[in-house]
């Protein structure tokens, strides 16, 4: 259960809200507090630091897709393993902010506090606390922070922060840092937390300080970046300032008369340029003229833009569920949240954890594909597109891989990465899902189906499809019965592995190899010049595309007729199934308490994997089939990973087990603020924040796409009275609104839109622009 049941009981549903300082929720709350805006991210721990026990704060400031490297040690090595992990830095901490009262340092652990509230309002993206603090000889102050990560320029966060003396004069000292002196936060026995690591990662090159600027130069050891970290401090009262340098620490002081009643203001600007985006030489004028122009708009100004970039987002994104305050936090706080993480300049996409954490070292999965891409498709489609221009990047590693591993043609993205180069250390759980390659072509698939974006597609989108698609011939093989066959890989359900025919994998193939083909007919007809370009790039020989479809008309897809359900792999069926009822509750997750061979060798699931395929490739199944398999594969499944219960909610939702579907339903939307992982100190679960969504759209909205056509079947949980969301397709906005009286369909931008509710075609149009349905 929640060990954080203050923010529950204070549950509003366009905020987050704390009331007292509380060392015991610490860790976690700094992650639920972060900002970020797809580049940098800040946990949630006072610019004051924190004096709490230890192993109850991991302070951390992070950027996406900046990364030290180092090399996997293995005891016992093999050909082609991974050589080298990227993992995400911590980066120099520019919150800092203390505050002495005399000699008396404002800390909300000492003295007492009164009138505590820490909130993040989702609406205006500023993380703010106020309180009032009696120090421990009676000093009282009104002291009021204000933080944002700009969403306007990526290189930006902004502090304000308010001392008010109460009840005494004297002198106010502000001391304003930039520690470089930071760590990573070291692995223990959780393979899923910290990195290899230990001590400092950023060599100092040089720092400039004076008495309002701040800048440290540092290189990491090996990736060979350079980062420039800067601050611009300003004190809006008459005061004496120095500053010094401490190693890589640099510390402005600022020494301010103060009187009761009279407030003392203090405003940071700190940015972070490293050498991933700009050419060395740059990076520091760069700084110099970002954080000029921060002081020059001031604080309420970049708020006021903050606010702005969040109206237009919920105009456009919005989940509004009326009858449940909690779960509507949820659903806002997971959207917040994803928003936040998502990188959107096409070389970085978004960690499992965002940047909120150090969990999973800021590696990219297919958590993007499968789960967080159609989030952003159908609420930010310029957001997915990023995140596919990111693949593309990827490209000339994954086909580097690709040889690595013996394929003589194509491509093979890496299971995790940062920069496209595979960083799974443990293959029977990383390099072996191969299904990452047709999860890719998946999404290509939806954004070209939703879009119509051939540009994209004849740019970039085409040669990923055909490259990653000459993997299934490569390793897929001909059986004796005429069957094409997979060999030797993982499927989602990490709790089996290296499995003969895993049927999401088969399935997901299939429809990838024809997806290429479809794709390669098309250039030629229609774009010979792009043809002829990615088939010479490629060396495509002219009888690949129909070796594609002959390999997806016969491949092999295991189904058992006497259970009637899909086997999970060749396998699967015939172990010993899983003895749940005498495996204690603290034994779970399995991964932390039994050798992966104890859990491979029986019947028992980690996550949805059959059930997933039932949702990407929903058509080829009947309901029945769903039922049969939805039923079999649940009493096996623990849902130990948090991209589960997302999707049981939503198979659960539509074969008609409606309180199933609430229930896995209220496991995802507030698995973060409710922790219900026990982990989320680590950072956020972005794939399940972003399950969440699919779980209202395509679980209880009924909502699926199959080669652009749309269809909606909307339920509505006896919970709620009402439910809707937004859903961009095909350049327009549209809205879905359902309620006890049926479904009402809004279109919100764009010219006109056709779609299903249930079998009946509808069509509407700007001049029609509202259509209801009964239930
Ligand atoms: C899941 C994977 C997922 C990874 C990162 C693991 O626990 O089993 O499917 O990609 O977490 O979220």
């Amino acid at each position: 259960m929640s060990e954080n049941s203050s923010l529950r009981c204070a549950a509003d549903p366009w905020r987050l809200r704390e009331t007292a300082p509380d060392t015991a929720a610490h860790f976690l709350n700094e992650t639920l507090f972060a900002l970020g805006n797809g580049y940098i991210g800040v946990r949630g721990t006072g610019e004051e630091g924190y004096s709490g026990p230890a192993g109850t704060s991991m302070d951390g400031t992070y950027l996406n897709g900046f990364y030290e490297s180092e090399p996997i040690q293995y005891p016992e090595t093999a050909y082609a393993l991974a050589k080298t992990n990227q993992f995400m830095l911590n980066v120099p901490n520019a919150k800092g902010i203390a505050v002495y009262l005399e000699d008396e340092r404002f800390d909300p652990l000492q003295g007492t506090v009164e009138a505590y509230e820490r909130t993040l309002d989702l609406r205006t993206g500023i993380l703010e606390r106020t309180l009032r603090w009696t120090s421990p000889s009676g000093r009282i102050v009104d002291y009021r922070s204000r933080r944002l990560v700009s969403f306007d320029n990526k290189h930006l966060l902004a502090l304000h922060v308010q001392v008010t003396p109460v009840n005494f004069a004297g002198t106010v000292r502000i001391v304003a840092t930039l520690d470089g002196a930071v760590k990573n936060l070291e692995a223990g026995d959780d393979p899923r937390v910290g990195s290899a690591i230990s001590g400092p990662t950023l060599a100092l090159l040089s720092a400039e300080h004076d008495e309002r600027f701040a800048a440290l130069v540092q290189r990491t050891h090996n990736s060979g970046f350079h980062l420039v970290s800067a601050t611009s401090t300003h004190v809006g009262t008459a005061h004496d300032a120095t500053s010094a340098q401490d190693g890589p620490r640099l510390v402005q002081t600022y020494t301010v008369p103060a009187a009761p009643g009279q407030p003392i203001h203090v405003t940071k600007y700190a940015s972070y340029h490293s050498s991933r985006d700009y050419p060395e030489g740059e990076l520091l004028e760069r700084s110099r003229a970002v954080l000029a122009q921060a002081a020059n708009k001031g604080f309420d100004a970049l708020a006021q833009r903050q606010a702005d970039y969040l109206a237009d987002f919920w105009a456009q994104a919005d989940v509004q569920i009326d009858g449940d305050d909690a779960l509507q936090q949820g659903i806002r706080f997971n959207a917040y949240h994803l928003l936040q993480s998502v990188g959107r300049d096409g070389k970085t996409n978004i960690a499992a954890k965002g940047v909120t954490g150090e969990g999973y070292e800021g590696h990219y999965f297919w958590d993007t594909e499968i789960y967080i891409f159609p989030y952003f498709l159908y609420n930010k489609p310029e957001i997915a597109r990023k995140l596919l221009d990111y693949r593309w990047a990827g490209l000339a590693s994954a086909r580097r891989r690709a040889r690595q591993m013996s394929h003589e043609r194509g491509a093979l993205y890496p299971w995790r990465t940062i920069a496209g180069e595979e960083c799974s250390a443990y293959f029977p759980a990383g390099t072996a899902q191969y299904h990452i390659n047709a999860d890719i072509a998946y999404s290509i698939k939806q954004y070209w189906d939703v879009t119509g974006d051939i540009d994209w597609l004849r740019a970039s989108g085409a040669e990923i499809v055909m490259e990653t698609a000459r993997i299934w011939t490569g390793i897929g093989s001909w059986d004796r019965k005429g069957r094409f066959v997979i060999n030797e890989v993982t499927g989602p359900d990490e709790y089996t592995a290296l499995v003969n025919n895993n049927y999401y994998t088969n399935a997901m193939a299939q429809q990838h190899l024809r997806f290429a083909a479809t794709v390669a007919d098309k250039l030629a007809t229609e774009y010979p010049a792009d043809h002829a370009r990615i088939a010479a790039a490629m060396a495509l020989a002219q009888d690949e595309p129909a070796e594609w479809r002959r390999a997806a008309d016969a491949m092999y897809l295991p189904y058992d007729a006497e259970l009637g359900i899909h086997e999970q792999d060749d396998s699967f069926l015939s172990k010993k199934r899983w003895d749940f009822d005498s495996t204690p509750p603290d034994k779970y997750p399995l991964l932390l308490n039994y050798h992966p061979m104890v859990i491979y060798r029986h019947q028992v699931c980690k996550q949805a994997d059959v059930v997933l395929a039932l949702l990407l490739l929903s058509d080829r199944f009947t309901l029945e089939d769903k039922r049969r398999d939805f039923d079999y594969y649940e009493a096996v499944t623990t849902h130990d990973s948090s991209l589960s219960s997302c999707i049981y909610s939503i198979i659960a939702a539509e074969v008609g087990y409606q309180d199933k579907a609430y229930d896995y339903f209220m496991e995802t939307a507030r698995m973060d603020l409710d922790d219900t992982h026990g982990n989320t100190r680590y950072g956020v679960h972005t794939a399940a924040m972003a399950g969440t969504w699919l779980g209202v759209a395509y679980g209880f909205g009924g909502m699926r796409v199959a080669d652009g056509d749309v269809r909606f079947a909307p339920t509505l949980p006896a919970q709620w009275r009402s439910y809707r969301f937004h859903i961009h397709l095909h350049g327009c906005l549209l809205r879905v609104a359902v309620d006890a009286r049926g479904t009402t369909y809004t279109l919100l931008r764009g010219d006109a839109l056709r779609f299903h509710h249930r079998d009946k075609p509808v069509v509407i149009t700007q001049q029609n622009a509202t259509h209801t349905e009964a239930p």
